[in-house]
Parts: structure tokens; sequence; C-alpha cells
């Protein structure tokens, strides 16, 4: 137990773990209102705030139209779905990704086709993209990974001579402006407001388009999806509370513990299911609760503090990698709002075990594999060996920094100072 106990330090950030995944956007804000939510079942499955979500989102995107579902690959889902796909219609999408991206390919009919990345900006690269095309390829899926603007000017002239559709995959951030060209290219732009993402709501996802037809099919989707049960939606409002109590049980080392045990209980749902990793996705579409809209509007409204936050540490990031001769994509160091900082390193996943030791937990769920997390199944996926090895070589490489809201400037200036010794001796 740590020495100062019980004074202050339950709340005090540096006995805290530096990590990605343990309630990353759970800031006060959103504890105050899944708080409140507790006790507020009317406005959990309808409400104002739905609305609103989309005038703020229409917003962001001028000219386009919203709809919203229950998490982002529903999103992507209903898209693909919307595009009719026949069977055998390729989709091309990139390696290095989610398997969530191309299980929503499969259910909707389609066949992934998988094109290797561009090591500057871990998004396809456009000239294997072009090559990639055929007479059955209907759609490309741009993946704006962590945040790094792809070259989406480039895309986009391909899938104007091949009349396909261009889709913005925008999981990993909300443009605020200054991002670049990233959500203006698209015919359909899709945003994920999951646990970890650009701003959270604990789920949701919605898809942005300019085009009547499209917009319309996915209007009728969004009124036939299905409601989620209040048992499922309480569990959700309920996930950035369960992370404040582990965090302020971390100094006790209880944490893991509690974690582990909500696990058990089934009140901390896995991001992705069994089923998932062996490339099934959930057929069914279902609506976003307005719960996760209340807590995705008020990030929303602050994203311009937030893409802040997340560019002063990532450019925090970017000079010390660069004074340091650390390797990293060249479009991290444009100073983007990054969902995280990624670095080229050797031996990547011994210096993730490494750091455990000093409370810093970098194991994010994309290392090790092409298709993440490693635990999925890549044939299964449609991902063959040795197809993307630009993709394969960042998989074994990466080592991902966080930015999120919850984490300090201080930790962010003890992760670098840890991690410079450490790569410093193994000679990385
Ligand atoms: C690149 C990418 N696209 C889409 C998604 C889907 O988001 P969600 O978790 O909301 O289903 C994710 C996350 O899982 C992702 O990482």
């Amino acid at each position: 137990m740590h020495k100062d106990f019980p004074s202050r330090i339950l709340f005090h950030p540096s006995i805290r773990p530096i990590h990605h995944t343990f309630g990353p956007l759970a800031t006060r804000a959103q504890l105050l209102q899944a708080f409140l939510l507790q006790f507020q079942p009317w406005k959990w499955h309808d409400g104002k705030e739905l609305q609103e979500l989309k005038e703020e989102l229409a917003r962001l995107f001028p000219a386009g139209q919203v709809s919203l579902f229950d998490t982002g690959r529903g999103a992507l889902l209903a898209l693909l779905r919307a595009l009719e796909l026949a069977e055998g219609d390729e989709v091309i999408l990139q390696g290095f990704t989610c398997a969530v991206v191309p299980n929503a390919i499969i259910a909707a009919g389609g066949k992934p086709v998988y094109v290797d990345i561009h090591q500057k900006t871990l998004a396809l690269d456009p000239a294997l993209v072009r090559a990639a095309v055929t007479r059955r390829t209907r759609a490309i899926i741009c993946q704006h990974t962590f945040g790094i603007p792809a070259d989406t000017s480039a895309l986009r002239l391909i899938c104007n001579e091949k009349d396909i559709a261009l889709i913005e995959d925008c999981a990993h951030v909300i443009p605020d402006g200054e991002n670049g060209k990233i959500g203006m290219h698209g015919d359909a732009i899709l945003l994920s407001f999951g646990r970890d993402k650009a701003v959270s709501g604990v789920s949701g996802g919605a898809i942005v388009t300019r085009h009547a037809l499209i917009a319309k099919r996915l209007c009728e989707m969004e009124a036939r999806a299905l409601r989620r049960s209040s048992w499922h939606i309480l569990n959700l409002v309920g996930y950035p509370l369960r992370y404040a109590c582990a965090k302020m049980m971390w100094p006790l080392r209880l944490a893991k513990a509690y974690l582990h045990g909500l696990r058990l209980l089934r009140l901390l749902p896995p991001v992705l299911r069994k089923q998932e990793k062996a490339g099934r996705a959930e057929t069914e579409l279902f609506r976003m609760p307005n719960a996760c809209a209340i807590l995705t509007l008020e990030q929303l409204r602050s994203l311009t503090t937030i893409n802040a936050h997340r560019r002063s540490i990532a450019q925090l990031y970017g000079a010390v990698a660069q004074q340091e001769h650390w390797e990293s994509p060249k479009g991290a160091l444009l100073s983007p709002a990054l969902q995280k900082f990624p670095l080229f390193v050797k031996n990547a996943e011994s210096v993730r075990q490494k750091l455990k030791s000093r409370q810093i937990y970098l194991d994010d769920g994309w290392c090790g594999a092409v298709v993440n997390p490693r635990t999925v199944n890549e044939r299964a996926v449609g991902y063959c060996a040795g197809s993307c090895p630009n993709a394969e070589d960042v998989s074994q490489r990466i080592l991902t920094l966080p930015t999120h809201p919850t984490m300090t400037r201080k930790q962010a200036e003890t992760l670098l100072d840890v991690l410079g010794k450490m790569l410093h001796t193994t000679g990385t």
C-alpha cells in the first residue's frame, strides 16, 4: 500500500496507471452525467439528445445527413447494406485495422480485399489501391488510423474514375477544422463513440452522408433498428463509474481483482465478442440509446478542448521522438489531434511487458496483428498472411502512447522518461 495512504492520494493523478483502455474518456463531466443517469431511466431509450446529437454532427459535417446506431460497427453494417452489395462485390480496406471492419463487409454480403498501408500514414497506399480495384469493387474504406490523415484526395480521384464509393472511417478522430482534409472527400463518414474513441458516449456510432438515396435508406434502417434492453443501457452508463472506482482502488492494489470480478459478473461487456473474433458480426441493427447520446453530446461540445489536449500531448511525444531519433510515422508529426501517438521500436512486445512493472499499460489491442486484436482469426476475416507486408511489419514494431483526456501532461512526461531509459538500455 502506498505510504501516504489514506490522505488525498486516492484522487492523486500520479498514483494512477498510465493506460489506453482504463476508462480513458471517463472525465469528471462524464462521471457526473453517468451518475445522474443511473436515476433517470426515462432518459435511457429516447429523448431530445438524440436529435441534438444529430444537429451537432450536421454542424461539424455541413450538408451531411446523420443516422445513429448503437455502435460504429453497426453503423458501418447499415451503410454497406445501403450500398446494396451483391454477393462477391468487393470492398477495399486496409491491413492494420480492427476486425469489426471486415466483419461488417462480410455481414453485408461483400468480400473484404485488404490493401497494404503506407508507413508514413498507417493508411491505405493509393498506388496499391489503384492496382487492387476490379470490376467488382464497390467501395473503399479509408481509415484515418489513430487520427493521422489518410490521402483522401488521391483516393477520391480513384473513386471518381471508377465510380465507386469512398467511405471515410473516422472512428479514431473527429475533425475540428484543424485536421487537414479529414471528412471532406468521403461519400460517407463513419464515426464511433465507443469507450476509447475520439469522443465517447461509452457506445454509439453514426454515418454522415451527403447522398440523398443512401441517407434515405439509412434513415429507414435507423427507424427499424431494435432497442437495447434497459439492463444493457444501465450497464453502459455504469461503465465510467466502475472505472472511476477502479482508479480509486489503484493505490490499494485492488483494482485488478475488482475489474476481474466485474467481468465475471458481466458488468464489463467485452469490446469484441467471441463470434466477432471468428469473423461473425451481429447482424441485427440496434438504435443508439438516448443515454449514450447524452454522454456523447457533452464530449462533442467539448471537442475543441479535447482535441487541443490530444494535440498538445502528441506534440510533446513528437518533439521528444525527434530529439531522441525514435522512429515514428511522418504523418503523426504534423500535429493532428491523435487518438494515440505511434512509435516504431524493436521488441515492442517486450517493451510493453517491461513497462507494466512501472504501472504503464500500453497494450491497446492494436499490436501484433494485421486484423486486430491479435486474438482474431485472420483467415476467418479474409486476411491472407503475407499480402500486406507493411501492415505486418507495423503490427510487430508499433508502440502507441496515450493522448486521451484523462491522461495528464505530467503522466506523459513520466512515460517519456521511463520509455527513454528503457529504449536507451535495450538499444532500440
Ligand atoms: C477503425 C475502426 N473502425 C470502426 C470501429 C467500430 O467502432 P465501434 O467500436 O463503435 O463499433 C472501430 C472500433 O472498434 C475501429 O477501430
